[in-house]
């Protein structure tokens, strides 16, 4: 099986080239690569990548993922997040390859307490909710075989992310206030990269299998929680922080404004893709767990 993988270096890329390894012969770009085109903005370059490549799947990691900027980026993000999804999706079409590709919470207006099911009714509340939507139905839009995974809060242990902000501020500042009325679940690039070559491997054996699915750690958590956790194990782990797990305070979303409105209920539910898949996928605070390890070198 031969993979072209796009976005090689972001969270999920770089797991997905572990975990994507030993399933056949495998390509994989960043927007700088050279033999072969990789960038989602050159939409001309992208078509001559598959044509000449001519992979079996393609595994679209690449994103623009900056929620804020994409407010006054909003050409930028739609090229990257939808257009070239489009692009991508009907060379897939021609050639019969499989298109595999990553999706958001962020296309759902974030409102109620139930986590969202695939068939819920979307409605993003930011540019780049919108563009990842956009991206979305071009693909089922067109006639390809797909994977859609839709995650929320991905974080890796390699580059930077939450955590090692909420440890860094903690071990500086002497008081610590972190949004507490946004639900959802960080989620590890390497569960999805595992889940995705899981999932890979059996499509191949029973291509029904394709369509959209939520991809999201077991349980829920806000992120003044998840702050929490993070403190909690540092102190277990001996770790000398100013401020204390429990001392982090709990603010609103009105109280820290940003450019880009985010959703309150940010619940994925993952059972369409557990029953498909046969999988029980692990609660948010194991991942995180070993995260913290690892970036702890212990
Ligand atoms: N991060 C989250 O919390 C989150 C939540 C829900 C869903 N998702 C989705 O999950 C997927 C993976 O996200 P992630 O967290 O791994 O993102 P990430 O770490 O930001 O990685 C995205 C990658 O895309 C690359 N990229 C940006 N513009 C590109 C272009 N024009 N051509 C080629 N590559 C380009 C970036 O490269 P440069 O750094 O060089 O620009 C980066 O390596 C994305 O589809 C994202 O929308 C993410």
């Amino acid at each position: 099986m031969k993979i072209l993988l796009l976005g090689k270096d972001g969270q999920v890329g770089w797991e997905l080239q572990r975990s994507l390894a030993p399933l056949g012969e495998l390509l994989a770009l960043n927007s700088k690569s050279q033999d072969y085109c990789g960038d989602l903005a050159n939409l001309q370059g992208l078509a001559q990548t598959v044509q000449a490549w001519a992979p079996d799947v393609i595994v679209n990691a690449a994103a623009y993922t900056a929620v804020d900027k994409a407010e006054s980026e909003q050409a930028q993000a739609h090229r990257v997040n939808a257009v070239a999804l489009e692009v991508l999706a009907q060379a897939a079409a021609r050639s019969g390859a499989l298109l595999v590709h990553y999706s958001t919470d962020y296309v759902f207006p974030g409102d109620g307490q139930t986590p969202w099911r695939e068939e819920d009714v979307v409605g993003p509340l930011n540019v780049y909710g919108l563009s990842k939507l956009a991206g979305e139905q071009a693909i089922q839009a067109s006639a390809c075989s797909h994977l859609i995974f839709r995650t929320s809060w991905v974080y890796a242990a390699r580059g930077n992310n939450f955590a090692k902000t909420m440890l860094r501020l903690a071990g500086e500042r002497d008081t610590l206030g972190v949004i507490d009325d946004q639900f959802g679940a960080p989620t590890g690039a390497e569960l999805i990269a595992d889940v995705t070559a899981h999932a890979i491997v059996a499509w191949r054996a029973k291509p029904e299998l394709g369509g959209l699915y939520h991809l999201a750690a077991r349980g829920e958590t806000t992120w003044c929680g998840y702050a929490r956790y993070v403190l909690e194990r540092a102190e277990q782990a001996g770790i000398e922080l100013k401020v204390k797990a429990q001392a982090v305070s709990a603010l609103t979303t009105d109280a820290y404004p940003t450019p880009a409105r985010r959703p309150a209920n940010s619940r994925l539910d993952t059972q369409k893709l557990e029953k498909a898949f046969g999988l029980q996928l692990p609660d948010w605070r194991l991942g995180v767990a070993r995260m913290l390890t690892e970036i702890q070198g212990k």
